[in-house]
Protein backbone atom coordinates (compact mmCIF):
# COMPACT_ATOMS: atom_id res chain seq x y z
CA UNK A 1 0.00 0.00 0.00
CA UNK A 2 1.62 3.56 -0.95
CA UNK A 3 1.72 5.69 1.98
CA UNK A 4 3.06 9.52 2.54
CA UNK A 5 4.53 10.80 5.41
CA UNK A 6 3.70 14.01 7.35
CA UNK A 7 7.10 15.02 8.08
CA UNK A 8 10.68 13.09 8.35
CA UNK A 9 9.72 12.77 12.15
CA UNK A 10 7.02 9.99 10.93
CA UNK A 11 9.95 7.95 9.54
CA UNK A 12 11.68 7.54 12.89
CA UNK A 13 11.44 3.61 14.35
CA UNK A 14 9.93 0.92 12.64
CA UNK A 15 13.67 -0.47 12.06
CA UNK A 16 13.99 -4.07 10.42
CA UNK A 17 14.39 -6.90 11.71
CA UNK A 18 17.12 -9.36 9.50
CA UNK A 19 18.20 -12.48 9.70
CA UNK A 20 21.63 -13.65 9.42
CA UNK A 21 22.50 -16.43 6.82
CA UNK A 22 26.47 -16.54 6.72
CA UNK A 23 27.58 -15.47 9.64
CA UNK A 24 25.24 -16.93 12.67
CA UNK A 25 26.42 -20.47 13.75
CA UNK A 26 24.37 -23.44 12.63
CA UNK A 27 21.40 -24.16 14.36
CA UNK A 28 21.40 -20.95 15.80
CA UNK A 29 18.61 -18.13 14.69
CA UNK A 30 20.41 -14.75 14.29
CA UNK A 31 18.56 -11.59 14.07
CA UNK A 32 19.67 -8.29 14.06
CA UNK A 33 17.50 -5.11 14.33
CA UNK A 34 19.37 -2.33 11.77
CA UNK A 35 19.08 1.02 13.82
CA UNK A 36 20.48 2.44 10.56
CA UNK A 37 17.35 2.83 8.85
CA UNK A 38 16.56 5.84 11.12
CA UNK A 39 16.40 8.90 8.69
CA UNK A 40 19.52 10.16 10.32
CA UNK A 41 21.28 6.96 10.62
CA UNK A 42 20.86 5.89 14.44
CA UNK A 43 18.91 4.69 17.14
CA UNK A 44 19.46 8.08 18.56
CA UNK A 45 16.77 9.63 16.43
CA UNK A 46 14.56 7.82 18.74
CA UNK A 47 15.45 9.68 21.74
CA UNK A 48 15.62 12.96 20.05
CA UNK A 49 12.08 13.12 19.15
CA UNK A 50 10.87 11.12 22.20
CA UNK A 51 12.82 13.83 24.38
CA UNK A 52 11.61 16.79 22.23
CA UNK A 53 8.04 16.17 22.25
CA UNK A 54 8.19 14.83 25.92
CA UNK A 55 9.17 18.57 26.61
CA UNK A 56 6.63 20.38 24.39
CA UNK A 57 3.90 18.61 26.06
CA UNK A 58 4.82 19.37 29.38
CA UNK A 59 5.41 22.58 28.49
CA UNK A 60 9.14 22.48 29.83
CA UNK A 61 10.13 23.63 25.84
CA UNK A 62 8.74 26.69 24.57
CA UNK A 63 8.59 27.73 21.08
CA UNK A 64 11.53 28.80 19.68
CA UNK A 65 13.21 28.03 22.51
CA UNK A 66 17.09 26.98 22.19
CA UNK A 67 17.77 22.88 23.37
CA UNK A 68 21.08 22.33 24.17
CA UNK A 69 22.59 18.51 24.36
CA UNK A 70 25.68 17.33 25.27
CA UNK A 71 26.70 14.20 23.17
CA UNK A 72 29.21 12.46 21.75
CA UNK A 73 27.48 12.67 18.25
CA UNK A 74 23.78 10.62 17.20
CA UNK A 75 22.26 12.13 19.79
CA UNK A 76 22.88 15.36 17.83
CA UNK A 77 22.30 14.44 14.98
CA UNK A 78 19.11 13.26 15.79
CA UNK A 79 18.22 16.55 17.58
CA UNK A 80 19.53 18.95 14.74
CA UNK A 81 17.01 16.62 12.65
CA UNK A 82 13.88 17.09 15.19
CA UNK A 83 14.74 21.02 15.83
CA UNK A 84 15.47 21.78 12.25
CA UNK A 85 11.93 20.36 10.94
CA UNK A 86 10.13 21.82 14.04
CA UNK A 87 11.96 25.15 14.08
CA UNK A 88 14.45 24.94 17.78
CA UNK A 89 17.75 26.56 17.72
CA UNK A 90 20.07 23.87 18.65
CA UNK A 91 23.63 24.02 20.29
CA UNK A 92 25.66 20.63 20.88
CA UNK A 93 28.63 20.36 23.48
CA UNK A 94 30.85 17.59 22.29
CA UNK A 95 34.09 16.13 23.33
CA UNK A 96 36.84 16.45 21.36
CA UNK A 97 38.01 13.19 20.41
CA UNK A 98 34.74 12.08 18.24
CA UNK A 99 34.63 12.11 14.76
CA UNK A 100 34.89 14.88 13.02
CA UNK A 101 31.91 13.73 10.14
CA UNK A 102 29.60 13.97 13.50
CA UNK A 103 30.50 17.59 13.94
CA UNK A 104 30.09 18.39 10.64
CA UNK A 105 26.92 16.52 10.23
CA UNK A 106 25.12 18.77 12.97
CA UNK A 107 26.54 21.94 11.72
CA UNK A 108 25.37 20.81 8.49
CA UNK A 109 21.73 20.55 10.20
CA UNK A 110 22.41 23.62 11.19
CA UNK A 111 22.85 22.86 14.96
CA UNK A 112 26.37 25.12 16.38
CA UNK A 113 28.80 22.28 17.98
CA UNK A 114 30.65 23.50 20.71
CA UNK A 115 33.97 21.06 21.60
CA UNK A 116 35.60 20.20 24.57
CA UNK A 117 38.64 19.23 25.53
CA UNK A 118 39.98 15.54 25.69
CA UNK A 119 41.16 15.46 28.87
CA UNK A 120 37.79 16.05 30.23
CA UNK A 121 36.06 13.30 28.68
CA UNK A 122 32.23 12.74 28.99
CA UNK A 123 32.03 14.36 31.91
CA UNK A 124 33.20 17.42 30.64
CA UNK A 125 30.71 18.13 27.80
CA UNK A 126 27.97 17.74 30.27
CA UNK A 127 29.15 20.14 32.78
CA UNK A 128 29.63 22.39 29.89
CA UNK A 129 26.24 22.02 28.68
CA UNK A 130 24.97 22.58 31.67
CA UNK A 131 26.37 25.61 32.60
CA UNK A 132 25.46 26.96 29.15
CA UNK A 133 21.60 26.10 29.80
CA UNK A 134 21.49 27.94 33.57
CA UNK A 135 23.23 30.59 31.57
CA UNK A 136 21.17 31.05 28.86
CA UNK A 137 17.81 29.40 30.19
CA UNK A 138 17.86 27.32 27.47
CA UNK A 139 16.05 23.78 27.71
CA UNK A 140 18.38 20.91 28.18
CA UNK A 141 17.56 17.58 27.06
CA UNK A 142 19.63 15.50 29.93
CA UNK A 143 19.60 12.31 27.94
CA UNK A 144 21.14 10.57 30.76
CA UNK A 145 18.69 10.78 32.77
CA UNK A 146 15.42 11.87 31.07
CA UNK A 147 12.74 9.56 31.20
CA UNK A 148 11.30 10.64 27.62
CA UNK A 149 13.93 8.64 26.69
CA UNK A 150 13.34 5.08 27.68
CA UNK A 151 9.61 5.75 27.50
CA UNK A 152 10.19 6.22 23.73
CA UNK A 153 12.13 2.64 23.52
CA UNK A 154 9.32 1.57 25.65
CA UNK A 155 6.65 2.80 23.17
CA UNK A 156 8.27 2.07 20.10
CA UNK A 157 11.87 -0.28 20.06
CA UNK A 158 10.11 -2.53 22.45
CA UNK A 159 6.63 -2.71 20.50
CA UNK A 160 8.36 -3.49 17.24
CA UNK A 161 10.77 -6.59 18.73
CA UNK A 162 7.63 -7.73 20.24
CA UNK A 163 5.38 -7.82 17.02
CA UNK A 164 8.34 -8.48 14.99
CA UNK A 165 8.89 -12.00 17.50
CA UNK A 166 4.93 -12.29 18.33
CA UNK A 167 4.12 -15.97 18.35
CA UNK A 168 8.08 -16.73 17.52
CA UNK A 169 10.50 -18.05 19.77
CA UNK A 170 12.76 -15.19 21.57
CA UNK A 171 15.58 -16.92 23.67
CA UNK A 172 18.24 -13.64 24.23
CA UNK A 173 18.14 -9.71 23.21
CA UNK A 174 21.60 -8.24 22.92
CA UNK A 175 22.01 -4.73 23.47
CA UNK A 176 24.72 -1.85 24.77
CA UNK A 177 24.07 0.58 26.18
CA UNK A 178 25.26 4.34 25.67
CA UNK A 179 22.67 6.30 27.92
CA UNK A 180 20.85 2.96 28.80
CA UNK A 181 17.41 4.73 27.15
CA UNK A 182 17.67 1.32 24.50
CA UNK A 183 18.13 -0.90 27.60
CA UNK A 184 16.18 0.06 30.17
CA UNK A 185 12.99 0.80 28.00
CA UNK A 186 13.13 -2.29 26.34
CA UNK A 187 14.42 -4.54 28.76
CA UNK A 188 11.37 -3.41 31.33
CA UNK A 189 8.69 -4.60 28.12
CA UNK A 190 10.23 -7.67 27.59
CA UNK A 191 10.96 -8.48 31.18
CA UNK A 192 6.61 -8.28 31.68
CA UNK A 193 5.82 -9.83 28.28
CA UNK A 194 8.41 -12.01 27.14
CA UNK A 195 9.94 -13.40 30.44
CA UNK A 196 11.31 -16.46 28.41
CA UNK A 197 14.02 -13.75 26.78
CA UNK A 198 17.03 -13.27 28.64
CA UNK A 199 18.30 -9.70 28.19
CA UNK A 200 21.89 -9.74 27.60
CA UNK A 201 24.18 -6.14 28.11
CA UNK A 202 27.73 -6.01 26.38
CA UNK A 203 29.99 -3.08 27.77
CA UNK A 204 33.81 -2.23 26.50
CA UNK A 205 36.73 -4.87 27.70
CA UNK A 206 38.54 -1.35 28.15
CA UNK A 207 35.41 0.21 30.71
CA UNK A 208 34.26 -2.55 32.31
CA UNK A 209 31.83 -0.32 34.81
CA UNK A 210 29.09 -2.58 35.05
CA UNK A 211 30.96 -5.84 35.06
CA UNK A 212 33.05 -4.49 37.90
CA UNK A 213 30.03 -4.12 40.16
CA UNK A 214 31.63 -1.03 41.47
CA UNK A 215 28.66 1.75 42.45
CA UNK A 216 28.54 5.10 40.60
CA UNK A 217 28.78 8.27 42.26
CA UNK A 218 25.74 10.20 41.27
CA UNK A 219 24.50 13.45 42.34
CA UNK A 220 20.70 14.57 43.97
CA UNK A 221 19.42 14.83 40.31
CA UNK A 222 20.50 11.46 39.31
CA UNK A 223 23.62 12.94 37.04
CA UNK A 224 27.12 11.30 37.60
CA UNK A 225 29.38 13.01 40.46
CA UNK A 226 32.51 11.99 39.03
CA UNK A 227 33.95 9.42 36.49
CA UNK A 228 33.65 5.53 37.34
CA UNK A 229 37.23 4.46 38.49
CA UNK A 230 37.48 1.47 36.16
CA UNK A 231 36.49 3.26 32.99
CA UNK A 232 39.81 3.74 30.52
CA UNK A 233 38.92 5.41 26.74
CA UNK A 234 37.66 3.03 24.43
CA UNK A 235 37.08 3.26 20.60
CA UNK A 236 33.32 2.66 20.76
CA UNK A 237 31.81 5.49 20.11
CA UNK A 238 28.52 6.42 21.74
CA UNK A 239 28.95 3.51 23.83
CA UNK A 240 29.86 3.46 28.04
CA UNK A 241 30.94 7.46 28.58
CA UNK A 242 32.84 7.88 31.67
CA UNK A 243 30.26 7.60 34.09
CA UNK A 244 27.91 4.62 34.53
CA UNK A 245 24.24 6.82 33.22
CA UNK A 246 20.79 6.98 35.68
CA UNK A 247 18.67 5.05 33.11
CA UNK A 248 21.41 2.42 33.06
CA UNK A 249 21.52 2.17 36.71
CA UNK A 250 17.65 2.33 36.43
CA UNK A 251 18.20 -0.85 34.08
CA UNK A 252 20.21 -2.79 36.30
CA UNK A 253 18.42 -2.02 39.11
CA UNK A 254 15.75 -3.56 37.41
CA UNK A 255 17.30 -7.04 37.97
CA UNK A 256 15.57 -8.17 34.73
CA UNK A 257 19.89 -8.48 32.97
CA UNK A 258 20.86 -12.53 32.55
CA UNK A 259 24.42 -11.35 31.87
CA UNK A 260 26.91 -8.87 31.03
CA UNK A 261 29.63 -9.47 28.39
CA UNK A 262 32.80 -7.56 27.83
CA UNK A 263 34.02 -6.78 24.54
CA UNK A 264 37.11 -6.59 23.02
CA UNK A 265 37.81 -3.34 20.25
CA UNK A 266 39.23 -5.67 18.08
CA UNK A 267 36.33 -8.13 17.98
CA UNK A 268 34.17 -5.15 17.41
CA UNK A 269 35.74 -3.95 14.50
CA UNK A 270 36.20 -7.24 12.70
CA UNK A 271 32.05 -7.69 13.46
CA UNK A 272 32.02 -4.62 11.89
CA UNK A 273 33.85 -5.48 9.11
CA UNK A 274 31.98 -9.11 8.53
CA UNK A 275 29.05 -7.64 8.56
CA UNK A 276 29.70 -5.45 5.84
CA UNK A 277 31.82 -8.07 3.99
CA UNK A 278 29.37 -11.25 4.79
CA UNK A 279 25.92 -10.12 4.86
CA UNK A 280 25.81 -6.60 3.14
CA UNK A 281 24.89 -4.86 6.73
CA UNK A 282 27.04 -1.45 7.04
CA UNK A 283 26.63 -0.52 10.80
CA UNK A 284 29.14 1.21 13.34
CA UNK A 285 31.64 0.40 15.99
CA UNK A 286 28.83 -0.52 18.76
CA UNK A 287 26.87 -2.29 16.43
CA UNK A 288 29.95 -4.23 15.60
CA UNK A 289 30.56 -4.47 19.21
CA UNK A 290 26.84 -5.77 19.76
CA UNK A 291 27.12 -8.03 17.38
CA UNK A 292 30.36 -9.84 18.83
CA UNK A 293 28.29 -9.78 21.70
CA UNK A 294 25.72 -12.06 19.88
CA UNK A 295 27.91 -14.58 18.63
CA UNK A 296 29.25 -15.29 22.32
CA UNK A 297 25.86 -15.41 23.20
CA UNK A 298 25.25 -18.17 20.09
CA UNK A 299 28.35 -19.75 20.98
CA UNK A 300 26.68 -21.16 24.25
CA UNK A 301 22.87 -21.20 23.35
CA UNK A 302 20.97 -24.44 22.90
CA UNK A 303 20.47 -25.53 19.57
CA UNK A 304 17.60 -24.32 18.13
CA UNK A 305 17.88 -20.83 19.71
CA UNK A 306 16.73 -17.55 18.27
CA UNK A 307 19.02 -14.63 19.39
CA UNK A 308 18.44 -10.81 18.26
CA UNK A 309 20.76 -8.42 18.39
CA UNK A 310 20.55 -4.45 18.40
CA UNK A 311 22.72 -2.30 15.94
CA UNK A 312 22.43 1.31 16.78
CA UNK A 313 24.47 3.22 13.86
CA UNK A 314 25.64 3.35 10.05
CA UNK A 315 28.84 2.62 9.03
CA UNK A 316 29.42 5.96 7.27
CA UNK A 317 29.68 7.54 10.68
CA UNK A 318 32.91 6.01 10.80
CA UNK A 319 34.97 6.62 7.28
CA UNK A 320 38.05 8.89 9.29
CA UNK A 321 37.90 6.71 12.34
CA UNK A 322 39.94 3.21 13.30
CA UNK A 323 37.11 1.50 11.52
CA UNK A 324 38.42 2.02 8.27
CA UNK A 325 42.04 2.69 9.25
CA UNK A 326 43.01 -0.35 6.75
CA UNK A 327 40.56 0.98 3.73
CA UNK A 328 42.85 2.22 1.30
CA UNK A 329 42.12 5.31 -1.01
CA UNK A 330 44.35 4.40 -3.70
CA UNK A 331 44.54 1.15 -6.01
CA UNK A 332 45.85 -2.09 -4.55
CA UNK A 333 47.87 -4.10 -6.14
CA UNK A 334 45.21 -6.74 -6.92
CA UNK A 335 42.77 -3.57 -8.24
CA UNK A 336 46.18 -2.13 -10.18
CA UNK A 337 46.39 -6.36 -11.47
CA UNK A 338 42.65 -6.11 -12.84
CA UNK A 339 42.82 -2.50 -14.44
CA UNK A 340 46.17 -3.95 -16.36
CA UNK A 341 44.00 -6.93 -17.54
CA UNK A 342 42.68 -4.89 -20.29
CA UNK A 343 44.07 -2.24 -22.46
CA UNK A 344 41.67 0.65 -22.23
CA UNK A 345 41.61 3.28 -19.43
CA UNK A 346 44.22 2.58 -17.40
CA UNK A 347 45.86 4.98 -14.75
CA UNK A 348 48.95 6.92 -15.71
CA UNK A 349 50.81 5.68 -12.14
CA UNK A 350 54.10 7.76 -11.15
CA UNK A 351 57.12 5.45 -10.75
C1 LIG B 1 26.68 4.46 18.18
C2 LIG B 1 25.82 4.21 19.37
N1 LIG B 1 25.67 2.98 19.82
C3 LIG B 1 24.91 2.70 20.90
C4 LIG B 1 24.26 3.67 21.60
C5 LIG B 1 23.45 3.30 22.84
O1 LIG B 1 22.13 3.72 22.89
P1 LIG B 1 21.44 4.16 24.24
O2 LIG B 1 21.75 5.59 24.47
O3 LIG B 1 19.97 3.93 24.00
O4 LIG B 1 21.96 3.33 25.37
C6 LIG B 1 24.41 4.96 21.16
C7 LIG B 1 23.84 6.04 21.91
O5 LIG B 1 24.32 6.35 22.98
C8 LIG B 1 25.21 5.25 20.03
O6 LIG B 1 25.39 6.50 19.59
Amino acid sequence: MGHRYASILETVGNTPVVRINNLAPPEIELYVKIEAFNPLGSVKDRLALGVIEAAEKSGELKPGQTVIEATSGNTGIGLAMVCAQKGYPLVVTMAEPFSVERRKLMRFLGAKVVITPAAERGMGMVKKAVELAETHGWFLTRQFENEANPDMHSRTTAREIIDDFAGAPLDYWVTGFGTGGTLKGVARVLAKERPDTKIVVCEPDDAPMLSSGQSQRRNPDGSAGAAHPVWKPHPMQGWSPDFIPKLTGDAVDLGVIHKILRIASAEAMRCSQDLAKKEGIFVGITSGATFAGALKVCAEASKGSTVLCMLPDTGERYLSTPLFAEIPADMTAEELDISRSTPSSQLALAG
